[in-house]
Parts: C-alpha cells; sequence; structure tokens
C-alpha cells in the first residue's frame, strides 16, 4: 500500500465521516465480494481496528450464507453476524412500494433502493449492540448507494461514525486483486475478466459495468441470470391469478401464501417466461446518467397487477390524483429518504387509497410480456349493465349527455370563441 493509496480516506468532508483515530471497533456491511473482503483485512491494518461483520439476507438467489460468514472469520473479523430481514424487507418496504406502484423514470422498481435503508438500520443496531464506533460500507462515491446508506446512519444514529474505503483508497480492480492475493484473500472465478457488478434481492436484479456503459451495445445474453430470455420462453402462454387484500398481494392461482415465498413464486414463473426485463438509462442522485440492466419477473407482475386492480376499484378523481404522488412516493425512496417524513405521510395516503384494493386480477405470461387480462373485485366501481353498449336501465340517461355536454365544454367554447372568433 502507498501512501498515494491511503492518504485519501484522512480527509474528512462530513461530520460524520470518521478520522483514524475515531475508529476502534467498526461495524463492516458485508457481502462476501472483493470489495468488502478487501475492505475487511484494509480496516484491521489502516486503523487498527476491530471488525465486525454483518451479512443482510434480503432474498438474494444462490447466496451460501455459511461459506460468507466463514469467510468474515477466516479474514480476522472478531464477530460476524447473518440476519435473515426477508420477511420485514417484504413486508415494511416492498409492500408500500406496491400500494405506491413504485416505479422510477419509468422503469426501475427501486429493489436496491428499497433494501439499503433496511440493510443501514441493521448495521446500527448491531453496531449498538457489538459496541462498535463505526459503520463500514462498500459503495463507490459515484452511485445512489452511498447517499442512500449514509443518509440513514446519519439519521437514526448522530453518535456514529461513517467510513467508505472505496471512496477514498483509490485502488482499482486490479489493485485489489494484487492486495487480496497479498494478504491471502480468495477472489472468487479468477481475476481475467471484470464481472458485471450485481446488486439484487427478493425484489430483482441489476447489472451495471462492462458493454453495460456503452450505450449502442445491445445487451449480451451472459447478463440475464434470472430471467429466461424471451426468444427462448415457453412457445405456450400461462396464465396466472393474483389475489390483492387491501393492496397487499396474498395468493397466487387460489394459493394462499406468506408474502415472500409468493414474491419468489411469483419471480420464478414470470422468469420462466421471460418476464421483467428493463435495459434502463437512469438519473442518479448524485448527478450521473447510467445505464442498468434489471430483471425484475416478479415486479414486472405484481406491480402492474395492482396498478389494474387499483384502477377498477377508485374514482375518476383518485386515478388521477394518485401517480403525481406515485411519483413523489418513488423518488424520495430512490433519492435515500427513506426517513422522511413526507415518505409518511404519502404512506398514510396510500394505505387509505389501498383499503378499497381488494381483487382477483389474472395475467397471461408470453414470452416477455404480462398483461392483464381479467378483473374481479368486490369494490369495482364498476356496472356491466351500465358500462354497456346494449340498452342500459333507468340509472344512466342518455338523454342527460347532451345538458351535460353543453355545460362541462361552456368555458372552453368561450374561451375558443375569445381568441379565435
Ligand atoms: N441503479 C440502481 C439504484 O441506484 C441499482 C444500483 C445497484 N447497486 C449496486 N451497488 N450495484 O438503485
Amino acid at each position: 500500500m502507498t501512501d498515494e493509496h491511503t492518504r485519501a480516506h484522512l480527509l474528512k468532508t462530513a461530520s460524520y465521516e470518521a478520522a483514524p483515530e475515531d475508529v476502534h471497533r467498526v461495524l463492516l456491511l458485508y457481502s462476501g465480494g472483493l470489495d468488502t473482503s478487501v475492505m475487511l483485512k484494509w480496516i484491521q491494518d489502516e486503523y487498527d481496528a476491530e471488525v465486525v461483520t454483518l451479512t443482510v439476507n434480503l432474498g438474494q438467489p444462490g447466496e451460501d450464507y455459511s461459506v460468507v460468514e466463514g469467510k468474515a472469520r477466516q479474514l480476522g473479523a472478531v464477530e460476524s453476524f447473518l440476519v435473515d430481514a426477508r420477511e420485514e424487507f417484504a413486508r415494511e418496504y416492498v409492500v408500500p412500494a406496491i400500494k405506491a406502484n413504485a416505479i422510477y423514470g419509468l422503469g426501475y422498481p427501486l429493489f436496491t433502493a428499497l433494501g439499503r435503508p433496511l440493510i443501514a438500520k441493521l448495521a446500527v443496531e448491531y453496531a449498538r449492540r457489538s459496541g462498535c464506533d463505526t459503520i463500514a460500507h462498500g459503495c463507490t462515491g459515484k452511485g445512489n448507494d452511498q447517499v442512500r446508506i449514509e443518509a440513514t446512519v446519519a439519521t437514526l444514529a448522530p453518535e456514529l461514525k461513517i467510513i467508505a474505503p472505496v471512496r477514498g483508497w483509490q485502488m482499482g480492480r486490479d489493485e485489489e486483486v494484487a492486495y487480496a492475493r497479498e494478504n491471502g484473500i480468495p477472489v472468487k472465478g479468477g481475476s481475467e475478466v471484470a464481472p458485471y457488478s450485481i446488486d439484487d434481492n427478493l425484489w430483482g436484479r441489476s447489472s451495471e459495468g462492462r458493454w453495460i456503459e456503452d450505450l449502442d451495445h445491445a445487451p449480451d445474453d451472459d447478463v440475464f441470470q434470472l430471467v429466461t430470455r424471451p426468444e427462448a420462453a415457453p412457445d405456450e402462454a400461462e396464465v396466472v391469478t393474483l389475489e390483492f387484500e387491501r393492496g397487499v398481494p396474498v395468493a397466487l392461482n387460489g394459493e394462499r401464501l406468506p408474502i415472500v415465498e409468493l414474491l419468489e413464486r411469483v419471480g420464478e414463473i414470470g422468469a420462466r417466461h421471460g418476464v421483467g426485463i428493463v435495459d434502463h438509462i437512469e438519473d442518479r442522485i448524485v448527478g450521473l446518467k447510467v445505464r442498468d440492466i434489471y430483471e425484475v419477473p416478479a415486479a414486472a407482475i405484481i406491480l402492474p397487477a395492482h396498478a389494474e386492480l387499483e384502477k377498477l376499484v377508485g374514482t375518476i378523481h383518485q386515478n388521477q390524483f394518485k401517480p403525481a404522488l406515485d411519483r413523489q412516493w418513488a423518488y424520495l425512496v430512490y433519492a435515500g429518504l427513506w426517513w422522511e417524513p413526507l415518505r409518511g405521510d404519502l404512506d398514510a395516503y396510500m394505505d387509505s387509497v389501498n383499503e378499497q384494493v381488494t381483487g382477483t386480477m389474472g395475467l397471461k405470461l408470453y414470452k416477455g410480456s404480462a398483461r392483464v387480462v381479467t378483473r374481479e373485485s368486490p369494490n369495482a366501481v364498476y356496472d356491466q349493465a351500465l358500462a354497456s353498449f346494449g340498452a342500459s336501465g333507468g340509472l344512466f340517461s342518455q338523454q342527460a349527455s347532451p345538458g351535460f355536454i353543453e355545460l362541462w365544454s361552456l368555458q372552453s367554447r368561450m374561451a375558443w370563441r375569445l381568441r379565435n372568433g
């Protein structure tokens, strides 16, 4: 480690950043990947501090947590915690997102943005419980995740300090691999090709880096590790039904399921049919515009089902109004302000509207698409007899329509005449 590599982390900009003398026992948010494994060693050496690790299970598919924990111990962690937070994530983070039809920038269902405040809240809990003075994370200085994690820690635990080594240590991937080799840190999968930068949980998966940064490069097949490519999906369409109670999905194909299992099962069916691939240009909160490849099979089925059901049970006025609040909700959460009181205010509105969002939606899945095909709700503001083109009964008088039109268009007609007459 040269001086130029180590100096940057001594500079402090925000009050919550740790000066080296503040750092004695560090809670490291540990994924088991290269960055945080190098960090585990580096913090011990640089700060002469003890490191406690916390690994959070939010439903990342295919993760072997006993391996991650073993690696933490092997690299010198004095304690290593593993928390299965899937239930809390689904109930307290994903469900509110469903009620708010949460999509950022027309395509991103926020799975990472929803996970970070929970991970950071758990970091605060475990840091306090194990007597740590500092929290360390592996986010870079260019992303949104640093904002979400640090805003959470600074809000919930003003007494704790934060270090983000990747922001300051100025090691590129090659230097990290070299550091890992020197320090006996196992590097998964060789070091020849830089892998995609992946983040995932039970609500979705993102890939960044490599050719994804090249805007005129169409997706290579190997980026899709969750969703079947639509052209390889089954030739037979499949219809699934999703039942909602007060805005919460509760049953799949008539079978009531606990929320985590329901999200996972919907995700599996969607993935099989190639549903939920999003090739997304995104405005990050730190000013950068980037491209992400998302695989979001569960969200790509549940969000449209929910939105369609909500539209069925809402009045025209509710349906005109809510999308603006939905957008504000998604933006706040994207921007790392989960703990902002406005989010709670908006949630109260979302809960109120969702009181009526009970019913069953059928969706047809076919080679990458998920389309609502049937709707059923005791709260539908819908009367087939009234809507029908056939003769309708006494409740709707077609004779009243011309009078309505005359009054409804009155101001528009007057204004038109003034400007054009
Ligand atoms: N662009 C998405 C977001 O800002 C996904 C970020 C994924 N994070 C990561 N560390 N790879 O929420």
